[in-house]
């Protein structure tokens, strides 16, 4: 291994929003052309350390990092024609100096074209930048909603899903990419896989009948009868057979050992069980996961890590033994690394994260899913104009109040832009930038809050990458080349 460079730049901007994908997908592949290539040999982007460290040449390299991010952030809001108030998370330098940077280009295009964020409701848009470390409980939880839970559990790479077909079509093997195309991955990538498998099910049986087929059970072995009967509609039934088998695939990944974690894992995220009963002894409780030889190193982290967020911090000997008896010796430097993004590995360690206070809901969940990611009260808080103003600082004032912000006279970025119908949206959005990553959970926050104000409001959220648990461990792992001095 050569010696550790910095991690590649962060120059994609990738924004998610349940209303305007196309408008979406097109900003992408305008800002970042080399990211449209994928290679095997290019490490998926990492989590900026950068921005953990403070030396003079690291500060450079900083800059430049958050000054393209910030480039791309106003030129999404100059293509939404959006010039939203500009809030960060208080306690983040990173973020108030992203919130700045972000300002001053914003400016730029504001001068270029004043009628930038003009419209009815317009002036309530905000833009909320946030880090990683605001929430490090979301990218550990096994999620059971379809895209989260397809991703984590299953091998998806390059968002194809791969199986072997069974007697739908010719072809054996299958690859089918999960996209926006794709309607009905659309219609249930948010849902619980609890209820995917009733709607895929419904909705085929639909479909049949539109077709004056009947079919008594709609699965899959039934589908390829239906298909003889109907040759001409392989397409659509291709479309149901996939998800039919996403389905099962993520059913069976589940059962077995991911099952009996999750129900811990939600225990430890919310600190509290199924009846309510607070968490007592965490580190006791875990034990037993921790000494099965059936569980994945990963998945132990993944537990290991709640447990120590729950307690805020574990003892330097506790810890040890921990890793002895879980025998993750080579995965324990992303348990160590975990106090560079901000957390409060060890009790006695200064500083340490402010847990922020989670709202109390009432409404019924499964209960295998009843960790609820941070981010959503941010959402609902920000939509409903609640948002604490010293928790979440504004850097442009306010509106209605007067922006007076003098307009930065230079001129930054080339891009192209795609001006396409989709653009112009009445009514207010809400953009939020996550530093470090967003997970498939957060997007789907993003889409449920949209759903909730009845389109009243829409929320994007976006990043430099999407995190599945993995990666999210594999980044934080990736922060330094060995293990840091013990203190
Ligand atoms: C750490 O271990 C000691 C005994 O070795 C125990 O008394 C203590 O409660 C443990 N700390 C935590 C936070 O579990
Ligand atoms: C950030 O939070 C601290 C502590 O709560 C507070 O004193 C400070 O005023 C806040 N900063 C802003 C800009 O509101």
């Amino acid at each position: 291994m050569t010696s550790k460079a910095l991690p590649p730049s962060h120059t994609k901007l990738l924004m998610f929003s349940s209303l305007t994908p196309v408008l979406i997908t097109s900003l992408m592949s305008s800002a970042s052309p080399e990211s449209s290539k994928p290679s095997k040999h290019s490490r998926k982007s990492m989590l900026p350390s950068f921005l953990m460290s403070h030396s003079p040449q690291c500060k450079e390299e900083k800059n430049n990092h958050l000054e393209k991010m910030a480039e791309q952030i106003a030129t999404l809001c100059d293509t939404l024609k959006e010039y939203p108030s500009i809030r960060y998370r208080n306690g983040s330098e990173d973020c108030c100096l992203l919130a700045h940077a972000v300002l001053a280009k914003l400016n730029a295009f504001k001068a270029d074209n004043p009628t930038m964020g003009e419209g009815p409701d317009k002036s309530r848009s905000q833009l909320l930048i946030v880090d990683r470390s605001y929430d490090l409980v979301s990218p550990l939880l096994h999620e059971l909603t379809f895209q989260a839970m397809a991703y984590d559990l299953l091998n998806i790479e390059s968002n194809t899903y791969r199986y072997e077909s069974t007697g739908i079509s010719d072809s054996k093997e299958k690859a089918v990419l999960l996209d926006d195309d794709d309607d009905l991955w659309v219609q249930l990538r948010h849902m619980h896989i609890a209820d995917v498998s009733k709607k895929v099910t419904e909705l085929l049986r639909t479909f049949c009948e539109s077709k004056r087929l009947t079919t008594d059970k709609a699965n899959l072995k039934d589908l390829s009868q239906i298909l003889k009967k109907m040759p001409q509609y392989q397409k659509e039934l291709n479309m149901y057979a996939t998800h039919l088998h996403l389905t099962e695939d993520c059913m069976n990944a589940f059962k077995g050992t991911v099952e009996k974690l999750c129900s811990m894992e939600q225990d430890l995220a919310t600190g509290a069980d199924v009846e309510g009963q607070k968490v007592k002894n965490p580190m006791q409780t875990i034990v037993p996961i921790v000494l099965d030889h059936n569980v994945e190193p990963l998945d132990k982290i993944r537990i290991i890590l709640l447990c120590i967020f729950l307690q805020n911090g574990i003892k330097e000997e506790n810890l040890t033994k921990l890793i002895q008896h879980a025998n993750i010796q080579q995965e324990r430097g992303i348990l160590y690394n975990m106090h560079l993004l901000g957390a409060a590995l060890m009790p006695e360690e200064p500083g340490g994260l402010v847990k922020p206070v989670r709202k109390v809901r009432l409404e019924p969940t499964y209960q295998l899913s009843r960790w609820v990611p941070v981010l959503k009260d941010v959402m609902e808080d920000a939509v409903e104009d609640k948002l604490d103003k010293s928790s979440w600082p504004y850097v442009s004032c306010p509106a209605p109040g007067p922006c007076t912000q003098t307009a930065v006279s230079a001129r930054f970025g080339h891009w192209h832009k795609t001006k396409t119908a989709t653009e112009y949206r009445t009514g207010p959005r809400l953009i939020l930038y996550v530093l470090g990553g967003v997970t498939m959970s957060e997007m789907r926050c993003a889409y449920e809050v949209t759903e909730a104000t009845e389109g009243k409001w829409e929320v994007l959220i976006g990043s430099s990458h999407i995190l599945t648990p993995k990666q999210f461990l594999e980044d934080v792992q990736n922060l330094t080349p060995q293990m840091p001095p013990k203190h």
